[in-house]
Order: structure tokens, then sequence, then C-alpha cells
């Protein structure tokens, strides 16, 4: 059993000034200079009563004095097996800052700093003397605060294993099975998989998917992980290579899928080679740490810094006198609340005490009423004592634990349950909490306690007093929480809907809980409680009431529903929106549980109604299935040269790398001497002038060195692609998150807390906020752009039937794990600058930081080693951060630092256009299409940036895959008051598709028929022509269509889906095929060139450069590849430093999927060259070695270096005459999807996708099927999770993993198979391949439209049939609120424009 024990204090990322640390050897000698803890305990009373006075020591700036004089104990931990003893311990530094900044451990990555990507998941083990066992577990180091560590051993991901040490066979086969593309996540996967293995060697697979509830991939796609780490568990433990007549028992499953091809394959990897895992090599637990946890006596400690001071008592009573004397003291265990307040809520907490040492808190009692649990207790350590319980005990006295642990199931991830506490999850007294209903329901009682005593509380309706307020009194803590055992006749469930399944918090989370009279169906007793439906938990009185003394059936369910319909109402302006949503859940759960209980009355005999074998399904608890794959793709022959690994699943060149933690990202470049830290001060407006700026309070800040505003820019303010931006605001502000100014300190906590002391006064403007408003006020930018081909006119006339239609498409967070950073070092003469910069478009920072520093361009190098994800979110807003803190390093002549924090990432950088589609299409009787005139409306934000090229895209894809002969598309582009939108992978034309596939879904509704007739008959033939009057040429669309229906086992998939929802009313399953077409070229004609920089040194090693940037996508990888084919030598020889603007000039960005194919051609034109030169000294000595040649060149004075340059031939389109070619050619790919949606909560499964991909003749199937799988779950993110709030003025209200979410590891459908489509030779790109970075996403449409085909079959159930409008994305507000039926008939929505909605359509 695991129970880890409690952490406990508060957040705070950066270190401060002149660290005083020791980093000794294991064997170090002990340093013990705390008194013993009597003296300790007098001086922690001394030093409180200097702190009696806390609030009246705030200064202006809200710093704090809290220690007066005295000193903090020593901190003792272990990093790695090395001692670290630290006297100067901040209570409000994590541990993660500690790592990166203090130790220079920069393994362990940032991703949100709230506990919601895993990103910095290391490992935390103890010595627990009582039960002399050593305890591991997983946790968040951004929540951590390292006070909590005094005696615990981490382990990082530097700690298990290296690249030039030795890996550890985590760190491998991540690596080796292509689960690493941009390597941000791995090292907190790998230590994740790391702490699951170290307490549990054989896992089964069930383990490996609860261990990375915690962990986001955002490249991945995750299956390669589960696919890596099922190596390790009892259901995939290779054999070793010896288990199957063909080989390994791991060349990842699917025979019979293969079966057919003879040359198709689906080994990505081979498991054979892989390092075995042994249990016994792991780093041992720090012997001197085992003789110190043995030794000490419990103590308290005391740490401070000058704003808090944290206080770790040694015994209750001590606790209970500190928090008598300090009644404002935080409590702090877990640390994941108050961290999160801390950290996001800016408060300040003077005083924590940390009750990690006392027993009393810890303790978990079984007593004849129930089981009692100290308050300390961790929510792992609860689920695994109500675990065994529920094994040991009669069903029905564990109904409260079943119902605790169906919640804990999906509380959070593993990481956070590791540490969170239940007393914590209890006293934040969340109205979103997830237990706190089941406590309510269950009749808990809590002791509370001061140093007078203690009294016994009912969680009750008079618990919760308001919002995040219990009847707890400021001198009181929590004890102990006594959860109840249930009994006979009782009844309980608890439900959790939350948008994401995994790792979410709720938006309505409840519990039930009923009792009969013995024998009979009458309720005898009932409590209903919810959660997220009023500013606390609560109780549903009186439907409850009116349920006592009812017999349990169909009278008492309409009762309770029309009364929980007024009982459970919210204000349509309620925080968190989705009210209708909201108060339908709380019916439809209460349905549930009326089912589920009718269904066990029933069992047990009684004389009730039998719930009908169709109803049966509402009463499922969610069953997740281990998801299987099949990746199939044609081998290459092998080729005469042995070296030539094009077109083989080379591992990606960085993975080992980036596993271990050794990968080097932006941030991760050692500080530089006289390094500072910046901050950015960003506007709060969304429309506005600014009146004035007060920077007075900055300057009074700590570490303060300097403002940078709008005068001080050397050079033009103007920035941004079309120059019509500002680098800092000039008197006007035109977005929440327009960066006004920056503050530079003397470290990142100075930094950002003198930036929030500038104060700015505004002068508000009215904003425009939504496509609608932009609509009604004519807000454009020029052009609108219109593509026309054929006669609309007389394709309307010929049509039979005519329909229109609208849908909305939301935008979409780019959630890079890495964000944002710039590094910018002056060079000191010559007003040389060098940027390291995380961005996909080195070219465009140099020239907008050298245009705001007023120098040429030739001044700048931009470094770019590789990014933790880009997806076109560092095409163009880079330059955002990258001008500013170039001119806070040209100012200051010092190098300037800035990451941006996940929040600020979020709310400044853009993402996704929103897209409005209107549309009025014609079609004949047939079902053939005959005129489409559509209008796309795009929420451009402030500027133009990207726009345009965007909705060019879309006009391109407005057809997606069907012939339309009749066609017109114009786009408008709103102005308005976001953050402006830019490049996100698919640039436009997946929106375009979206409102295409939501055209012809309409059609096939009105026909009445199935909408893959209706796709199928008007899919495009070999040689069409496209509305900009492209002719497709060796297509292979018609291919992809037959392969995937029949890889899908389609015909037989859709008579089991019409089978399953003819015997299900309230679960539907539905199902849908969807084409994709995307052309490949950058729009922009003069960006389809680039270069490549090839260097022979004398020992025939090679530097390759080309002008791209490697974000994770492989595109290093394949580049190395083709110099290998070209040159004739291994990969080994080749090595790729980074990109840069002084080895490849004006390099276009890494974008539109172009790049393998221009680098590609650039790089084998300068390794061609080079060949030429080494032409002659291999014709002399042809049995010489690569080496001899290059030395022989060299000597005869033949230069070793050649420059590559390639640009697509017979590009050049204009929008006027609508002629010349657009795409060099198009990538092609169908998806068939399969869901199951619960009608009753709009949650969905995705049970299969089935995917074939057209890229060409693949250069690496394993990067390429990596892509496909990516970019598919990408997708997936945007159709049918990932959603951005913002509120009517502007301000984005998701600005984090918390409640912005992308899909996790519970998403990838539970069938998975993707096909590269074989013999798909052409000639438009190197070596025969083609693009594959954007064309895939939108394929996930399919899981959209199978979404929308189960929508309609539930409509069905109520009579509804017909075209309907469903907007992007599936959520499950949105799925919900479309099935309509009785319950949603009793939750009609208020009228819009009747009230203020709490987040908008924008
Ligand atoms: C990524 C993430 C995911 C989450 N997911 C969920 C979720 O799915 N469902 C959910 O309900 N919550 C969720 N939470 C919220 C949080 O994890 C829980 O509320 C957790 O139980 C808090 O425990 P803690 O020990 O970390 O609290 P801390 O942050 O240490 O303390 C929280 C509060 O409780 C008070 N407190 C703690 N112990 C005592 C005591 N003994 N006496 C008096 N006061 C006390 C503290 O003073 C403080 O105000 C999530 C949080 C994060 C960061
Ligand atoms: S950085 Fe810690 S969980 Fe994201
Ligand atoms: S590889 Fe996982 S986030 Fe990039």
């Amino acid at each position: 059993m695991v129970m880890p024990p409690q952490h406990s204090g508060t957040e705070s990322p950066p270190p401060p000034p002149l660290p005083i640390r020791q980093l000794t050897g294991g064997g170090g000698r002990r340093q013990n200079h705390t008194p013993p803890p009597d003296a300790r305990r007098r001086e922690s009373v001394k030093t409180l009563e200097g702190t009696e006075t806390f609030h009246n020591m705030r200064d202006l700036d809200g710093n704090m004095t809290t220690c007066g004089q005295s000193s903090s104990d020593e901190l003792v931990f272990f990093v790695n097996g090395k001692k670290v003893v630290e006297t100067n311990a901040d209570p409000e530094m994590t541990l993660l800052t500690y790592l990166r900044r203090k130790l220079g451990l920069p393994g362990t990555k940032l991703g949100c700093a709230e506990g919601g990507c895993g990103a910095c998941t290391v490992m935390l083990s103890k010595y627990q003397p009582d039960t002399q066992k050593l305890l591991h577990y997983a946790v968040n180091a951004c929540l951590a605060p390292i006070c909590s560590l005094h005696l615990f051993a981490v382990t990082t991901v530097e700690g298990i294993g290296s690249v030039a040490r030795q890996l550890h066979p985590v760190q491998e086969r991540i690596a080796k099975a292509h689960g690493s593309q941009c390597g941000f996540c791995t090292p907190g996967i790998v230590m994740s998989m790391y702490s699951l293995l170290r307490n549990n060697p054989t896992p089964k697979m069930a383990d490996v998917e609860e261990a990375f509830q915690g962990n986001l991939c955002r490249c991945t796609g995750y299956r390669p992980i589960l696919e890596a780490y099922k190596t390790f568990t009892v259901e995939g433990g290779c054999c070793g290579g010896k288990g199957r007549e063909n080989g390994c028992c791991m060349t990842n499953g699917g025979a019979e899928e293969k079966e057919a091809d003879v040359d198709a394959c689906s080994r990505l990897f081979n498991a054979a080679d892989f390092a075995p895992l042994d249990p016994t090599q792991e780093v041992i637990f720090p012997p001197e740490l085992m003789s110190l946890s043995k030794s000490q006596k419990p103590r308290s400690l005391h740490f401070c810094s000058d704003r808090t001071m944290w206080l770790q008592p040694a015994d209750l009573d001590e606790f209970l006198s500190l928090k008598w004397e300090h009644p404002d003291a935080r409590v702090v265990v877990g640390n994941t609340e108050v961290g999160i307040e801390v950290k996001f809520k800016n408060m300040l907490y003077p005083v924590i005490l940390a009750p990690a040492f006392i027993p009393e808190l810890h303790r978990v009692t079984h007593t004849d009423e129930g089981i009692v649990f100290g308050a300390a207790c961790t929510l792992t350590q609860m689920g695994d004592v109500l675990k065994q319980a529920v094994d040991e005990l009669p069903l029905d006295q564990t109904q409260f634990f079943l119902a605790i642990l169906e919640q804990l199931r999906w509380f959070a991830g593993q990481q956070i349950r590791n540490v969170a506490a239940v007393g914590g999850n209890i006293m934040t007294a969340s109205p979103i909490s997830d237990l706190n209903p089941v406590f309510m329901a269950a009749g808990c009682k809590v002791t509370l306690m001061d140093k007078d005593g203690s009294r016994v509380v009912p969680m009750d309706d008079g618990f919760f007093v308001g919002y995040r307020r219990t009847v707890l009194r400021p001198q009181e803590i929590l004890l102990s929480i006594q959860i109840p055992y249930s009994r006979k006749n009782q009844f309980v469930s608890a439900f959790k809907q939350s948008p994401r399944r995994e790792d979410d918090i709720s938006i309505v989370t409840a519990a039930m809980s009923v009792t009969f009279a013995p024998g009979t169906c009458v309720v005898e007793d009932a409590r209903l409680s919810y959660g997220g439906m009023a500013a606390t938990t609560v109780l549903a009185k009186n439907t409850a009431a009116k349920l006592l003394g009812r017999c349990w059936g169909e009278e008492l369910l309409a009762e309770a529903c029309s009364s929980l319909a007024e009982e459970m109402t919210l204000d349509p302006s309620a925080p968190g929106g989705m009210v209708t949503y909201r108060r339908t859940l709380t019916l439809s759960l209460f349905y549930k549980f009326y089912l589920t209980v009718l269904q066990k009355l029933r069992g047990q005999g009684l004389n009730v109604e039998e719930v009908r074998s169709d109803l049966l399904s509402a009463t499922e608890l969610y069953h997740h299935e281990t998801p299987s794959s099949v990746q199939i793709y044609q081998e290459v022959p092998q080729a005469p040269n042995q070296n030539d690994v094009v077109g083989h699943p080379m591992m990606h060149l960085s993975a080992l790398k980036q596993a271990t933690g050794e990968a080097v990202y932006c941030d991760d470049i050692p500080l530089f001497e006289n390094e500072v830290y910046l901050a950015l001060v960003t506007s709060s407006k969304a429309h506005a002038r600014i009146l004035s700026v007060d920077s007075s309070g900055a300057e009074r800040s700590p570490g303060f060195i300097c403002c940078v505003f709008a005068d001080d820019i050397p050079g033009s303010n103007a920035s941004g692609v079309k120059h019509d931006e500002t680098v800092l605001a000039d008197g006007r502000v035109t977005c929440v998150g327009h960066i006004v100014g920056a503050v530079v300190a003397d470290t990142q906590l100075h930094a950002r807390r003198a930036a929030k002391a500038v104060r700015i006064q505004y002068e508000e403007l009215q904003p425009i906020v939504t496509i609608q408003e932009a609509i009604a006020a004519q807000s454009f930018y020029q052009p609108i752009r219109t593509l026309q081909k054929g006669d609309l006119e007389a394709g309307f006339k010929q049509a039979d039937h005519i329909l229109e239609g609208e849908m909305h498409i939301g935008g979409q967070e780019h959630f890079y794990l890495e964000t944002n950073v710039t590094v910018a070092v002056p060079r000191g003469e010559d007003d040389e600058m060098e940027l390291f910069t995380s961005t996909q478009n080195p070219s465009e920072a140099q020239s907008l930081v050298a245009k705001a520093l007023g120098i040429p361009a030739n001044r700048v190098v931009v470094r770019v080693k590789r990014m933790g994800g880009g997806f076109g979110g560092k095409e163009s807003r880079t330059t955002l951060l990258s001008t500013v803190v170039s001119v806070a390093a040209r100012k200051l002549r010092r190098p300037v630092r800035c990451m941006l924090d996940r929040d600020e990432d979020m709310l400044i950088t853009g993402g996704r256009h929103p897209f409005y589609g209107k549309y009025k299409v014609g079609f004949l009787k047939s079902g053939k299409l005959v005129a489409l005139d559509v209008s796309f409306y795009s929420n451009a934000g402030n500027s133009h940036d990207l726009s345009l090229a965007v909705m060019e895209r879309a006009l391109f894809h407005m057809e997606n895959s069907y012939s339309v002969a009749n066609v017109r598309g114009r786009g408008f582009l709103c102005r308005t008051n976001l953050p402006s939108n830019t490049a996100f992978r698919g640039f436009g034309g997946p929106q375009g598709m979206m409102i295409a596939e939501s055209w012809i879904d309409d059609v096939a509704q009105s026909l009445g028929w199935p909408a893959d007739k209706v796709r199928r008959l008007n899919l495009y033939q070999r040689g069409e022509v496209t509305p900009f009057n492209q002719v497709l040429d060796q297509y292979t669309l018609d291919l992809c269509w037959d392969e995937c229906l029949s890889r899908s086992r389609y015909q037989q998939r859709k008579a089991a889906v019409e089978l399953y929802n003819r015997q299900n009313r309230w679960t539907k399953r539905g199902l849908a095929v969807v084409p994709t077409k995307f052309g490949i070229s950058f729009t922009a004609t003069f960006l389809n060139q680039a270069g490549a920089l090839v260097h022979i040194y004398t020992d025939g090693s090679v530097l390759l450069t080309h002008g791209g940037t490697e974000m994770g996508q492989g595109l290093h990888t394949k580049m190395v590849q083709v110099a290998s084919r070209v040159l004739g030598i291994p990969c080994s020889k080749i090595h790729i430093s980074e990109t840069s603007t002084q080895t490849v000039p004006n390099a276009s960005p890494t974008a539109a999927s172009a790049s393998s194919d221009l680098n590609g051609a650039a790089v084998r034109n300068a390794c061609r060259l080079l060949n030429e030169r080494l032409e002659p000294y291999k014709i002399k000595n042809p049995k010489g070695s690569w080496e001899d040649w290059v030395k022989a060149a060299y000597f005869d004075r033949v230069n070793l270096s050649a420059n590559g340059f390639y640009k697509t031939p017979e590009l050049g389109y204009d929008f006027e005459t609508n002629s010349g070619r657009v795409f060099n050619y198009f990538s092609y790919g169908v998806a068939c999807s399969e869901v199951e949606v619960d009608c009753l909560t709009g949650a969905h499964k995705n049970l299969s996708t089935t995917i074939v991909m057209d890229v060409g003749v693949s250069l690496n199937p394993a990067i390429d099927i990596g892509q496909v799988e990516g970019a598919f779950m990408q997708g997936l993110g945007l159709f049918t999770l990932e959603e951005l709030h913002y509120s009517p003025q502007g301000v984005l209200l998701t600005r984090g993993p918390g409640s912005y979410k992308i899909p996790a590891f519970g998403d990838i459908p539970t069938q998975l198979t993707v096909s590269l489509l074989r013999d798909a030779a052409h000639d438009k790109a190197i070596f025969a391949s083609k693009a594959v970075g954007e064309p895939p996403l939108f394929l996930a449409s399919s899981v959209f439209f199978a979404i929308k085909d189960a929508i309609s079959a539930a409509r069905a159930e109520s009579g509804i049939t017909g075209p309907f409008r469903l907007d992007s994305p599936a959520s499950a507000e949105r799925i919900r609120n479309a099935c309509k039926d009785r319950f949603t008939k009793l939750c009609p929505p208020s009228d819009p424009g009747t009230f203020r909605p709490w987040s908008v359509q924008v």
C-alpha cells in the first residue's frame, strides 16, 4: 500500500538571489544545528511573537517581514543520491525552481506550474521508521514546496540514467518506440512510469494508464508511449524476440489487419532490442538519509523568507497553539490548492502551518460506525484504505466507500492524489469539490479542534456557509473525518461530469443516497447532494423530502425531476456558464440513480417495475478499455547501400536525450553572467485608451532594475507580420493581453512581482469581441476574398433541393508544452544581438528585432536548437516576446531572459481562428451537388497577422473533397478586440473543410440517406478540377476511401451500430467516414524556397544546416536521412546542431507541412554538389573510404562546404483571375470513426478509428505515423473537447490546463488503426514522399460526425429528424443539449439577450 506522506507550503517559482547551498556526496557529514525540541519550540514561539503584527508589517508593495532576525532551520534532503543542505529555504520556492535554477538540473520541465500537465514529475522517496518501509511516489515538482522535503529523497530524470552513462529502460523504451517527439513532456512521463515501476515492477496496463492520468503530451497522440510501456506490463511484457513464429511478441499486434499485404509492415520498433528491467539495479535510497530518518525524533521546523514563514510543528499541541496564535495562518498539506492560489490568484500567506509530523492528522481508525481519516491523509492513502475495506466488508456496508472510490477514479492525476489531503478538499470548500457531495450524502461527521478542545460537526447543509467557507473557526483546525458504513437497504451513487473524463474539474458532481423501509420500496430517507449548482455544495432538500414515504417508481421519478428542475436553478449569468446543461444534468444524473436503484430493488426481489433492457446502459459506470492499435506501412526493399535508411522507421535523433533530460531547450541554457529577468505588463482591458502608467510601485520592489515602455524602443514600434502591431502599446490597447511594457529585475520572481505593481489607468472604449458583433459593426480587415467558379445562379436553378445552414467552429489554443521563451544577449559591439528563442520562424524574429532596435538584420543572430512543440503558434507570435526582450537587453546592455508562464502565453499569443460559416447548397434528387455558396467569417483579432493567408487556405478547402461545379466562397476577416489569432496546424484548411462536412451531412440528413453515400457520390474523380482550377492528377483519395472502408469493416460496423441503437435508448453509437484533401505549398508563393548549408570536415564528419526548425516533428531526422542517402554515408557521421540565421539566411518559417519537401530538396542539392566535388577522388580511389576521399579532396584544395537551394517550380496563383497553380500537390486521407454517446450526460467514448493516409513514399514511417496520430489527436481536441471561454468583455477565462482541456491518454480511440497508403509514389517532392504534418488533423472530424450521427439516433427517439446545427467542438454540453428528451424539456434555456452570459461564443 502506498501511503505517501504529506507536503505543505506555498509556491513561488523563482530563485532568491545568492543561494546558499551545499551539495555534498551521500556520505557527507550530517550538520545539525537544530536546537532540541523544547528550545526550538521556545524559539518558534518567540518568532511568532515577533510576527503578531503581521498585517501591520505589510509595506506598500505587499512585502512582509516575517521572521525578524531569527534564522531558519537547515533543510536537508537528497537529490539523485546527493545530499542538499539548504540553510536559507524559502517557503515560497517550489522544488521545480530549486532543481532547475539552484541545482542546475533542467531535465525536469515547467509546462504549467499548476499541476495540470505532469512535465515536472519527479519521484519522492521517504523512509518510514514506524513501518520500516520505503515509499516512492510521483509528484508535481511545480507544486511541491522545498520546505516540505525535509528528509526526503528526490529522484529526477537525470538521476535514473543518461545517454553518456547508461539509459534506464524507461528512458530507452519511450525513445525507441517513438514516444518522444518534441520531448518536452518526456521527462515527466518517464518519471511517472519510473515511479510506478519502483512500486510495482510488473504492472498491468490499467496501472500504466492510471499512472499517466496527470501527464499530457501535445505531440504524439499518446499511442506510442503506451505501446512503449506495454513492454513492462504483464499483458505486454516482451518475449525478447522469441514469442512468435515471426519474431517478437511486441511488433505491435494486429496480425489480421496486415495479413493481406505482402510487403506491409507493422513493426515500428523491435522490443527485442530493449534492455531488460532489472529492479535490483535501481538507484538505492541514500544510506545516510536512512540513518537520519531512523535517528531523528519529531521536532518542529521553521523556515522563513522576507514574506513567508513556514512552521512545521512537532505535535498536535504545538500545532493547535500556533493556530491559536495565528488564526490567519494557512494549513498546508499537499499545497495543490494553496499553491494555485499563491501563483495564480496573487494570494500571500505570511504564515504557513505544515502538519506533516502530526500523527493524529495522518491516522486511519476503524470504528463501529465507519472509518475515521485524519485530515492530512492523502487521497491515494484514503483510496487504498477504502479499497481494502470494500474487499473485506459486506457490500451493503461499503456503499459510501464505493461512491468515494468512484469519485477518486476521476480525481486529478496520480501526482496530485499522492499529496493532496482529504482535509484540504473539505476545507477548500470548493463548490465543485468531488468528495464533498459524497461526504454530505453520507452524513459524514468532522472533528474540528482548537487548543481548548474539539467539536464534532455533521457535514450537512449548515457546514458550508458560503463560497469557499465552512463553519471552521479561525483558531480551529480540521482533525479528522468519519465516513460511515452504509446501512442495509441503503443505495448510494456518485457522479462526476467534467469536460474531459481524466484529470478535470467537474461541471456538475453529485452523490445520492436513498434508504428504504426494510423489505419495501418505500423511501425512508434520501439525500441528494450536488456540486456545481451553487456557491457551495448543496443538498436538494425539497426534492429529497418529497421522496419520503413514496414508492420507488415512475411517478416518484416524474415528481423528483420536476422538483429538481425547480430547486436546482441557476442564474443564466452564473459563473462557469453552461447553465441549461448543468440544470439538465441534475435531472439526468438523478434518472441514472433512479434506474440503478430500481434495478437493485428488483434484484432483491421487490415488487418494482422492471428496468427495460434498452434502458440498462444508462446505469453502467464508465468502463475504460486499454486501447489497442495497428500501424501499417509499406516496407522498402533493402537498398544496395546499407547506409540508406530512407523509408525506415528510424528513431527521432534527439529522442534518447529527450528521454534523459539532456536535450537542451531554450530555458535550459545556463544563466549568462550578469543575466537579468523580464516580466511583461499587459492590458487588462480589451479596448481602451491608456490614461496613465504608474511604475513607482515596481520601482520600489525588491530586485527592480528597470522598466521598458514604448519610449525605450530605439527603432520602430511597428511590429507584426503586416507591421500593424506595436512592440509595446502606445497610448491605446486593443486586446486583453496587449503588451504595454515590461519590468526587468534580478530574478524571475522579483520581475513578476514588480510587473504586478505597475498601475495602468484606462479610459475604456467599446470592444468588439465576437464574430457576430463584428458582422453587426461591419468590422472587417481588407481585402474580402472571393473564390468563384461556374455559374452559381444556374447551379441553384438546376438544383432539386436547396438548403441553408450555419456552423461555428471554436478556436484552439496551441498548448505546445514549452511556452514562448527568449534569451537575448547583447554582444557588446556594433549593436550585435544574439537571440536564443523558441520560434518556428527565425528569419522573422531577426527582421522584427532588427526593426525594433533600429539596426540592420546582419547585426541580429537568431538561434534555435529545438522547440517543445510549435504547431503554428511559434510561427509569427513569438516575436511579441523576442522584440520586447531584445529592447530590454539593448537598453541594459545585459542578457535578458523571459519564459512566459502558461497563463500569460495563453492570454497573449492567440490561437486558431474561430470560424463562422453560412452556407447555401443546391443538390439534385440523385444526391449530386450542383451549387455551393459559402461565406466564412474568421475572428482575426486585433491585428492582421496571418489571417488573410489562413482565410485563403480555408477558401481553397471549402469543398473539401467534393466536386461541385458552381461555387462561390467569400472570406471575411473580423477585426475584433481579441489577441490576434494566428497559424495553427492546418492553417484554416480544417475550418473550411469542417463547414463543407457540415453541409454534406445536412444534405444526407435532408435526403434521409446515410452520409457516407452522399460523400462517396460527390467525391472527386481523378482528373477533375478544383474551384481554383487545379487539376487533380496523381489522385489517390478514392484508393484511401476504399481501403479505409475495408480496413474498418465499415458495412459490418454500420449494421452493428444500427442494432446497438435499436437496443439502447440512452446510449447511442455513431459512425462516420470523412475524407480530406490538403493542398501542399505556402499559398504565398515566395515562401516556397529553402536553403541548406553542408560542411564536410577533414575527419569526414558532416555538419548539416538547413532553414527548418525542429519542434518535434522529426524534420532534422528526415534531413539527416536525406543527406545520408545522397552522400552515401551513415547517419552517424552527420550532425545537425541548430537552426540559425547566420548559416541559412532568409529561411521561410517551418510551416505549411512543406519543410521536408523544401529543405529536403535544398539538402539534396547541397549534397549533390559535394558529391560532384568528391567524385574524382572516388574514381581515383574506388576502394577508399569516405574519409579517404574527403581528405584527398581537402588536400587538393576542394571546397568541402556547399550551399543548397530549392524553390518549388510552377507555383503562382492569382485570385483576381482564378488562375495559376496554388499547390504543388495534395495529400489525401480518409478516416472512419465510431463513438458511443451517453445521451444523458453528453459524455462520449471514442470506440474506434481507422485512418488511411497517403504520405507518398514515406521518408520515415515511424515519424510519419507519429505525425498522423499526433495530428489526429490534436484534431480530436479541436472538434470534440477544447473550448476557449471569453467573457463578454473579451477576457480569456481559460488560461491553463485546469480550465482548458487538451486530449489526455484516456481519449485515444479504443481501437486505432493507421495505414499509410501503399504504392503511392508521386513526383512532386523529395524521394516521392509527401507532406504529413497538417493533413491528417482534419480526419478527427470523423469523430465529430460520428457523434452527430449518434445524436441523430437519440433525437429520432424523440421523433426529431432532419438536419440540425451542431457547432464545434462537440462538447459534452452541446451533445447533451442536442439530445432532446423529457429532461431537456424541463430545463428550457433563457432567452438570449435577456441576460449577460458568463462567456460568449467568439
Ligand atoms: C491539477 C489539479 C487537479 C485537481 N483535481 C481535482 C478534482 O478532480 N476534484 C476536486 O475535488 N479537487 C481537485 N483539485 C483540488 C485539490 O487537489 C483538492 O482540493 C485537494 O484535496 C486539496 O488538498 P491539499 O492537501 O493539496 O490542500 P492544500 O493546498 O494543502 O490546502 C487547501 C486548503 O485546505 C486548508 N486545510 C488543509 N488541511 C486543513 C486542516 N487540517 N485544517 C484546516 N484547514 C486545512 C488549507 O488551509 C487550505 O486553505 C485539483 C487540484 C489540482 C491542482
Ligand atoms: S509544470 Fe507541473 S504539472 Fe505542469
Ligand atoms: S512529445 Fe509530448 S509534448 Fe511534445
